[in-house]
């Protein structure tokens, strides 16, 4: 996050519109009116958030805001543009998706006839998701985690000891590019995650074996596995179709793009900016 007056003027403006939100809330509802509604009338009617001070109900907020919001609009923005620099792999995502997106759209609007069942079915969709999240993970990294004593890691290549209260963050980035259990980690391959046909060489890792389960962790695992994680892959199972069949996505400069070798360099400072035109679909 950089750290200039621009970045902590619009942390104070976030601040003060959620501040706002919480005032209006606070005087416009009673208790009974406001039990069992979204998450900011869960806070203030909760006996564990009663004595808290707004700073903290504005940083859990904040937290949501920032966890839900960016990550699914960085996974939603990547996956296009893997899918468009791949169009064969966008035509088999499409061949999945139009039969559903053209049965909804031909009974009436779309948007309110495209069901929860049916875009469960979307499998090649969520193969071509894992993939863009597995080569670019929107959260790249973790937050600090700490032991409560002195530990021993048992890396596989070695032991690593690590002190009590040693900050460790785990790297998803370097994980999801690890070549033992990802053979040309570099490239975009949906099939990693086709579990079902047994001749499917890329469900496995170089030397031919299922992988490692904490090999794909662009959710974080565990008991601090992400609390969006399946509301993100619904969302994008809505979204992604509906985003395809209302619009064509190309490239502005081909030559810009295709020379774009190395995106997916953890750390990586430079600002990737390969700008994409859509064209609206006329309907009939
Ligand atoms: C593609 C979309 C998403 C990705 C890749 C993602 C990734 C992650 C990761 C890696 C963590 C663990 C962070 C850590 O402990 O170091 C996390 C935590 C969290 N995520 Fe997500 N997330 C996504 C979508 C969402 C959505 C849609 C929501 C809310 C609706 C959400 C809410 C949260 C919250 C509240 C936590 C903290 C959980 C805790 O207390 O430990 N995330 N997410």
């Amino acid at each position: 996050m950089p750290s200039d007056w621009r970045y902590d003027r619009n942390v104070r403006r976030f601040r003060t519109v959620i501040q706002g939100i919480i005032n209006d809330r606070r005087s416009g509802l009673s208790k009974s009116q406001s039990k069992g509604g979204d998450l900011l009338s869960i806070l203030l009617t909760s006996e564990f958030y009663a004595e808290s001070e707004n700073t903290i109900i504005i940083d859990e907020i904040f937290t949501f805001f920032l966890a839900g919001m960016k990550t699914i609009q960085v996974s939603t923005t990547n996956l296009i543009y893997y899918l468009t620099c791949h169009p064969e792999f966008k035509s088999k995502l499409m061949a999945e998706i139009l039969p559903v997106l053209e049965k909804a759209a031909a009974t009436g609007d779309i948007t309110q006839n495209l069901t929860y069942d049916s875009v469960m079915e979307f499998e090649y969709l969520l193969q071509c998701f894992n993939e863009s999240l597995r080569i670019e993970p929107p959260t790249n990294v973790s937050i600090s985690q700490f032991f409560e004593k002195d530990t021993t890691l048992n890396l596989g290549s070695g032991q690593l000891q690590v002190k009590k209260g040693t900050p460790i963050q785990i790297l998803f980035e370097a994980i999801h590019h690890n070549a033992e259990q990802w053979p040309s980690p570099e490239r975009f391959v949906p099939a990693r995650f086709d579990t079902k046909d047994p001749e499917n060489k890329w469900q496995f890792t170089a030397n031919g074996k299922p992988r490692k389960s904490y090999s794909f962790t662009p959710f974080m695992g565990g008991r601090r596995v992400c609390l969006g994680k399946t509301f993100a892959e619904v969302t994008i199972r809505f979204t992604v179709p509906l985003l395809f069949w209302h619009f064509d996505f190309a490239f502005v400069d081909h030559e810009k793009q295709a020379s774009h070798k190395d995106p997916y360099s953890a750390g990586s400072k430079e600002e990737i900016n390969i700008p994409m035109v859509l064209t609206n679909k006329v309907k009939a």
